[in-house]
């Protein structure tokens, strides 16, 4: 097996940061930094921000991607955005199933399932997050956890979709905590989720597969995490409202 079947996707999750004024400074200072990466660069905005966003990161490598969609194309959801209408305005990328969705707002396995199905139906890259609570992990279930999530999210998904699918796994005691799973947990539970990947779809699938590492990845500790065979890219949340930060994460992920 080959780490140059996957080229690395490093993603900013700003969360809910950032006017519209202060999104264009960010991206005009981490454009230049980025401008050599070796790998895929994303930042993933609040929907005000979008298209600011993708404005300022217009001729440069940054892409830009949102933070949720709903599953329906249209229809009575008061305060939903649909992947019809991200896609209308030229956005390439939606994480889905984030784990502060699906611990705030209710967002479960079936719901991801229906969100990753519009997005793809749209043509939107998807970001889906997987990942198992503390006491999941002190009870031996990560596995079983991060299993079911990503075989119920990826329910009626073709082998051939997967190109535009890539699993961040994000163990939630680590997201924001400043806890960041060793590099041998994140790359033996990124192995398990492509494990699965590979008794759905196949090996082929599973070794073209791109699976992140998110939670509390920073500038000090993602050379490590990255350089792990699983390990592509990572899903950044805080060092992503830094440049010099977010750049350092793409630089190791471009070595
Ligand atoms: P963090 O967030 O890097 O701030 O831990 C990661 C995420 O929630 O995607």
């Amino acid at each position: 097996m080959d780490k140059k079947l996957r080229r690395a996707v490093i993603a900013g999750n700003w969360k809910m940061n950032k006017t519209p004024d202060e999104a264009v400074a960010l991206i005009n200072e981490i454009k230049p930094l980025i401008a050599d990466a070796d790998c895929d660069v994303v930042a993933c905005v609040p929907y005000v921000d979008l298209f600011v966003a993708m404005e300022a990161a217009r001729g440069s490598n940054l892409k830009i991607g949102a933070e949720n969609c709903h599953w329906a194309e249209k229809g009575a959801f008061t305060g939903e955005i649909s992947a019809a209408m991200l896609k209308a305005i030229g956005v390439e990328y939606v994480i889905i199933g984030h784990s502060e969705r699906r611990q705030y707002f209710g967002e479960t396995d079936e719901t991801v399932n229906q969100r990753v199905r519009a997005a793809l139906d749209n043509g939107l890259k998807v970001i889906l997050c997987v990942g198992e609570l503390k006491d999941e992990r002190l009870g031996g279930i990560t596995e079983e956890i991060v299993r079911k999530q990503t075989k119920v999210a990826l329910a009626n998904v073709t082998e051939a979709e997967l190109a535009n699918i890539i699993i961040a796994y994000e163990p939630v005691w680590a997201i924001g905590t400043g806890l960041t799973a060793t590099a041998e947990q994140a790359d033996e539970t990124n192995g398990q989720i492509r494990k699965v990947i590979c008794e759905l779809y196949g090996k082929d699938a599973a070794d073209k597969i791109v699976i992140q590492y998110g939670g509390s990845m920073n500038a000090g500790n993602a050379d490590e995490l990255v350089a792990r065979y699983n390990v592509d890219g990572g899903l950044i949340g805080g060092a992503s409202l830094k440049a010099p930060d977010f750049a350092a994460i793409v630089k190791a992920a471009s070595k």
